[in-house]
C-alpha cells in the first residue's frame, strides 16, 4: 500500500523518534572535517556518514529519517550496499536537501540578508529523487537579526519561496520539511530572546500565509523552526526554563494543530542546552503537535570528535552517536534527565 504524505510525516514524528541531519552541503562538512583535521573526500565523507547510518540500535530506535546531501543519496557503503538501503534497513526514512543555499537578497539589506534558491527545475529533481529512494524533503530559510532586519522583504520573500517548494514535494509524493530559521548566531547584543520571539512569530505567520495561499496540505509537512532564544552575543541569555515556555507559546500562536509534527533545529547551541530544551517542551504537554529534533551539529558533534577519522574509532564514534540519539529519543518523550548524561 502507498503510504500518503500524511502517514510519512507521521512516521517522521513518531514518539521518541527524531530526523538526522547529515545533509551538510560539501563547503559545511569540510568546516566540520577541518575541526577534526581530516581532509573532506567523497570516501571521507562516506566512512564517517556510513558510521552514523550504520548505528544500528540508534537508527532502529530513535532516527526516524535522515536528511542527506546530494552526493549522499547517491552514495555507496564500502562493501557496496546503497546507504540509503542501509538507512530503509534500519527502518529510518531517507530524505534530501533541495534548496541550492542562501544567496544575498538584492536591496538595502543585501550586505546581511539572503533569499534560498532552488525552484528553478525542482520538479525534476524531486522526481528523481523519489526514485532515488527519498521519502521527505528540507529547504532552509534564514532569517537574521541585525539593525534594520529583519527586513519585511527578505521574510515575505522566503517565506513564498517555502511555499514554493512544499507544493511541488507534496505534488511529488514527497513531505516537505518547511524550515525558516531566525538564527542565534547574529552579532546584535541586544538580540534577546523577546526579539526573538517577535521575530519568530514574524515568519511563522508569514511562513503558514503563503503555505495557505500555495494549497500546501498541512497535514503533510513537518515544520522545522528555531526555538525562541537569546542570540549568542547578547549578554542577556534565558533560562531554560524561559526558552521552553516562550517557544511552545510562540508555536501555539502560530502552527495550526493539523500539522502533525515540529521537528526542532539546533542552531548552534550545545548538545544538552538542545535536549534540555525540547525535553522541558514536551514535559509541558498535552501539545496539539508532536514534539522532536531534526538536530546535525547536536546530534553529531561528539560522535565527529569520537571519530576523529580513524576507522579504529568507529566503535566509538558510534557509541557517542547512540547516547545522543538516546537522549534526545527521551527528550522527544518529556522524559530526559541530566543525570542520564552522567550514566553514560
Ligand atoms: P543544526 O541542528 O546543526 O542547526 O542543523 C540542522 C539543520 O538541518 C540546519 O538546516
Amino acid at each position: 500500500m502507498t503510504k500518503t504524505l500524511a502517514d510519512i510525516a507521521n512516521a517522521m514524528v513518531a514518539p521518541g523518534k527524531g530526523i538526522l541531519a547529515a545533509d551538510e552541503s560539501s563547503g559545511t562538512i569540510k568546516k566540520r572535517f577541518d575541526s577534526i583535521k581530516v581532509e573532506s573526500t567523497a570516501d571521507t565523507r562516506r566512512d564517517y556518514r556510513e558510521m552514523l547510518f550504520r548505528s544500528t540500535e540508534a537508527m532502529k530506535n530513535h532516527i526516524s529519517g535522515v536528511i542527506l546531501y546530494d552526493e549522499t543519496i547517491r552514495q555507496k557503503a564500502k562493501d557496496g550496499t546503497p546507504l540509503v538501503d542501509i538507512m530503509n534497513a534500519a527502518g529510518s526514512i531517507p530524505g534530501i536537501k533541495v534548496d541550492t543555499g542562501a544567496k544575498a537578497l538584492p536591496g538595502p539589506t543585501s550586505k546581511i540578508e539572503t533569499v534560498t534558491e532552488g525552484l528553478d527545475g525542482l520538479r525534476e529533481r524531486l522526481a528523481e529523487y523519489h526514485k532515488l529512494g527519498a521519502r521527505f524533503a528540507k529547504w532552509r530559510a534564514v532569517i537574521t537579526i541585525a539593525d534594520g532586519c529583519p527586513s519585511h522583504n527578505c521574510i515575505h520573500a522566503n517565506a513564498h519561496a517555502l511555499a514554493r517548494y512544499a507544493a511541488l514535494c507534496q505534488e511529488a509524493g514527497i513531505v516537505p520539511i518547511v524550515e525558516p530559521e531566525v538564527v542565534m548566531d547574529g552579532t546584535h547584543s541586544t538580540h534577546d530572546i523577546d526579539t526573538c520571539y517577535d521575530v519568530t512569530q514574524w515568519t511563522l505567520k508569514e511562513t503558514f500565509q503563503e503555505l495557505y495561499f500555495a494549497g500546501v496540505a498541512l497535514e503533510g509537512i513537518v515544520l522545522k523552526p528555531n526555538m525562541v532564544i537569546a542570540g549568542q552575543k547578547c549578554a542577556k541569555q534565558a533560562s531554560a526554563q524561559e526558552v521552553a515556555e516562550k517557544t511552545i507559546k510562540v508555536l501555539k500562536a502560530c502552527v495550526p494543530s493539523a500539522v502533525p509534527g515540529i521537528a526542532f533545529l539546533s542552531g548552534g547551541q550545545s548538545d544538552e542546552m538542545a535536549t534540555e530544551h525540547l525535553s522541558l517542551m514536551n514535559a509541558m504537554g498535552p501539545l496539539p503537535w508532536r514534539l522532536t529534533f531534526s538536530y546535525g551539529r547536536a546530534l553529531q558533534a561528539a560522535a565527529l570528535k569520537a571519530w576523529g577519522g580513524k576507522s579504529e574509532n568507529v566503535a566509538a564514534g558510534q557509541r557517542a552517536f547512540a547516547h545522543r540519539a538516546r537522549m534526545n529519543g527521551l527528550a522527544a518523550l518529556g522524559k530526559w534527565e541530566p543525570k542520564l548524561e552522567k550514566a553514560a
